[in-house]
């Protein structure tokens, strides 16, 4: 239980009441924060929160205050205090519980382990950083504040994807034998920092094949165990900068299954997962994707699925784990198993 006097708030556990001069009301809401206003913040993240259940938005952090300040007003956060342009003073809110962090992937660790220290739980954009030493870093003093950490993979919260993994993982499909990832966009030049080296690691393998990684690892982890071989062809060629533009992975799973994953910045493709086992072949197209939609077969019979938004799913997953009633999907210690594939495919 945390007393925290200059707010007014009493939490324990779950359960918040505040009070003040005015009213006392009971809320059942964690109050998150948000570090970074770019994309992913501005069209997922914040419009998500909005429908997650036992959650609010309470604050924000931007480099620049006048663009915290919008955004807050945008996403309707809802701190007397609400927008913030220094980390210390946004972490300094003895009411903020909870906070999602969405910079680019070089600033995840000294952001993520700033806001575990100061007893925030943390939900971490992928890749949770671009070094395993900041992720087992990260790992370690989110245990040792005994904060909550959970990595934002998003496709695990695409319905169809669960339907298919519910399929897999009882024996419905049969053993698998192989899989393949297919997630491509198309940049016209290299100004995104993704390309260099001061704010990211990888390029369109930290875009999107860090999310092929963890699906595959997700659906085959349970058949056939931890992923035991990754070789890889990369290409660097036509933008001159030190990250892959076009990336082709190759990782087996324990001792048989091998599971492809391409990624490139280079060009548009349909998206596509697909997933040979011995009673099944499961085709998901358009799924790889930020809106939860796209279609899957198996066996050529289209696979019905909701329509659910997968921001929605991935935020409600970390509050229902800060509250007790679930576990995360996601851990940290996936997080960084999913680093060393990314360093053993482009070290
Ligand atoms: N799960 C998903 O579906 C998904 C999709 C896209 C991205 N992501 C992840 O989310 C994170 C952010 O990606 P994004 O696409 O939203 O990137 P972005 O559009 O470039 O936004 C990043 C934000 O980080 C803040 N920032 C702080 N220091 C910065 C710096 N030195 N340079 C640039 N920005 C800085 C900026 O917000 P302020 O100006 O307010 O400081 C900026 O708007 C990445 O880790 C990425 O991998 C996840």
């Amino acid at each position: 239980m945390k007393l925290y006097l200059n707010c007014f708030t009493l939490r324990y556990s779950a359960f918040t009441v505040i009070f003040s001069n005015r009213s006392t009301c009971l809320t059942m809401s964690t109050n998150i924060g948000i570090i970074g206003t770019g994309g992913i913040a501005r069209n997922q993240l914040a419009p998500a929160l909005q429908h997650v259940k036992g959650a609010r938005f309470w604050s924000v952090l931007s480099r620049d205050k006048q663009t915290a300040a919008s955004f807050a007003n945008q996403h309707g956060a809802v701190a007397p205090n609400n927008a913030f342009d220094s980390l210390a003073a946004f972490l300094a809110d003895p009411a903020l519980e909870a906070v999602i962090i969405a910079t680019p992937d070089a600033l995840h660790a000294p952001q993520a382990i700033a806001c575990a220290r100061a007893g925030k739980h943390v939900l971490l954009e992928k890749p949770m950083a671009t070094t395993l030493e900041d992720a087992l870093e990260i790992n370690a003093v989110c245990a040792s504040e005994r904060v909550r950490l959970a990595i934002a993979y998003h496709l695990r919260w695409h319905a169809g994807h669960q339907k298919v993994a519910q399929l897999l993982h009882s024996g419905a499909l049969g053993d698998p034998h192989y899989a393949r990832a297919l997630w491509t966009w198309k940049s016209t030049d290299n100004s995104n920092w993704r390309a260099h080296d001061e704010l990211g690691r990888w390029w369109g393998l930290a875009g999107v094949g860090t999310h092929c990684i963890d699906l595959l690892r997700w659906m085959l982890l349970p058949t056939n165990g931890e992923v035991t071989k990754v070789a890889s062809v990369i290409d660097k060629s036509t933008f001159g900068g030190p990250h892959d533009e076009t990336a082709s992975l190759s990782l087996q799973f324990g001792d048989s299954v091998i599971a492809d994953v391409t990624t490139s910045v280079k060009f548009n493709a349909l998206s596509r997962f697909e997933l040979y086992c011995s009673e099944a072949v499961v085709i998901c197209d358009g799924t790889l994707t930020t809106s939860g939609g796209g279609s899957i077969s198996i066996n050529n019979e289209p696979l019905e699925f909701e329509l659910l938004n997968p921001y929605v799913g991935e935020i409600q997953n970390f509050i229902d784990a800060i509250d007790g009633k679930a576990r995360v999907a996601v851990s940290g210690a996936e997080g960084a198993k999913n680093i060393e594939i990314l360093l053993q495919a482009d070290s």
